[in-house]
């Protein structure tokens, strides 16, 4: 009845709830010539993500081949953990105008294949984006994280309280350290830092970075990264302290960490998460 319902109700999916359409892998270039209203890329878009990604941006581009104007007035999604940006409605493409829209979908807390739409609406009729993110291992090459029971997480905890360098050596590099070589930016942060300060049940012990990251300079950064402050859970993350990142690295965290992050979205199933985050009790 449900499987009916959604037929009759959004005619352009299929039984199995999803539409016919061809995908372009993210970034991936074709011209425009898919017709749907304006001429576009594609209608579709799809990202094979890492465990580790915390949001993923598509560009949907497009051009308007006709002799008239379109009008594009408003866009919505199918949840608020998309985002489809538009400049200022209504948007007018004038004949043989060319644009952009991007669409963000954030991953936090979520897994398997997650499809979303983004309903653009124009003075001609609807037009409908696509955008499919498969998370996890879809070849295998991609290591998924391995789940840990309570005690272990305490047992991990009781450690770190004990020598906050910890988390850096024996068996929690393949977690902590292993995810992090290699990286720069934002999948640095997503690996080093996001493991802990992101996670959806994150100890109330740990900071909420998002909330506390606006007006924060570089060498606010630098020093929480570098060096930490002794007495505190937070790790020491450099070389010099037994941590895993070179300077470079630290660089190019630091630059994410001053220029996009603060911007970047928050669900609000994010921040209730993070909220309502538990942890373990210690023994
Ligand atoms: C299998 C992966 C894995 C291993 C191994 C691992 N950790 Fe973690 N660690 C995590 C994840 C994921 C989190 C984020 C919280 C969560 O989701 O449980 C975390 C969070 C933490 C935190 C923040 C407090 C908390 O509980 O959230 C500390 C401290 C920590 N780990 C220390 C360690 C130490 C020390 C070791 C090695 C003895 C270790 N971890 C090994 C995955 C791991
Ligand atoms: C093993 C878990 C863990 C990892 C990984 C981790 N942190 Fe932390 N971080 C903590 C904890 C716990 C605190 C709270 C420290 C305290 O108050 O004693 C903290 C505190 C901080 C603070 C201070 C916030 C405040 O309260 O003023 C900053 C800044 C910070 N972390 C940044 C980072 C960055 C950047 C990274 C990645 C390079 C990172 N952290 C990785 C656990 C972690």
């Amino acid at each position: 009845m449900a499987a009916l319902a959604t037929v009759l109700i959004f005619p352009h999916y299929s039984a199995f709830g999803e539409r016919n359409l061809r995908y372009l892998e993210k970034g991936e270039k074709q011209p425009l010539k898919v017709k749907k209203i304006l001429n576009w890329d594609s209608l579709g878009k799809r990202h094979q993500s890492s465990p580790d990604e915390l949001d993923v941006g598509f560009e949907f581009h497009f051009q308007n081949k006709m002799d008239k104007e379109v009008r594009i007035t408003r866009a919505f999604t199918s949840c608020g953990c998309t985002v489809a940006k538009l400049p200022k409605t209504p948007w007018i493409i004038n004949p043989g105008q060319k644009g952009t829209i991007p669409i963000t979908m954030d991953l936090r807390g979520k897994t398997g294949i997650i499809i979303k739409e983004s309903t653009i609406i124009t003075n001609l009729g609807t037009i409908i984006l696509t955008t499919k993110v498969s998370i996890g291992s879809a070849n295998g090459s991609l290591v998924v994280k391995r789940a840990r029971s309570a005690e272990e997480r305490a047992a991990n905890l009781r450690l770190a309280v004990k020598n906050r360098q910890a988390v850096f050596q024996q068996d929690c590099i393949e977690c902590h350290v292993k995810p992090t070589i290699g990286k720069r930016g934002k999948q640095l942060y997503a690996t080093a830092c996001g493991i802990c300060h992101d996670a959806i049940n994150r100890a109330p012990f740990v900071t909420e970075l998002r909330a506390l990251s606006k007006g924060k300079d570089k060498a606010y950064w630098n020093m929480w990264i570098t060096d930490s402050k002794s007495g505190s859970l937070m790790p020491a993350f450099a070389k010099k302290h037994g941590g895993p990142l070179d300077d470079l690295q630290i660089k190019s965290l630091v630059a994410y960490l001053t220029r996009i992050f603060p911007r970047e979205i928050k669900t609000k199933k994010a921040v209730q998460a993070a909220a309502t985050a538990k942890v373990p009790p210690l023994k």
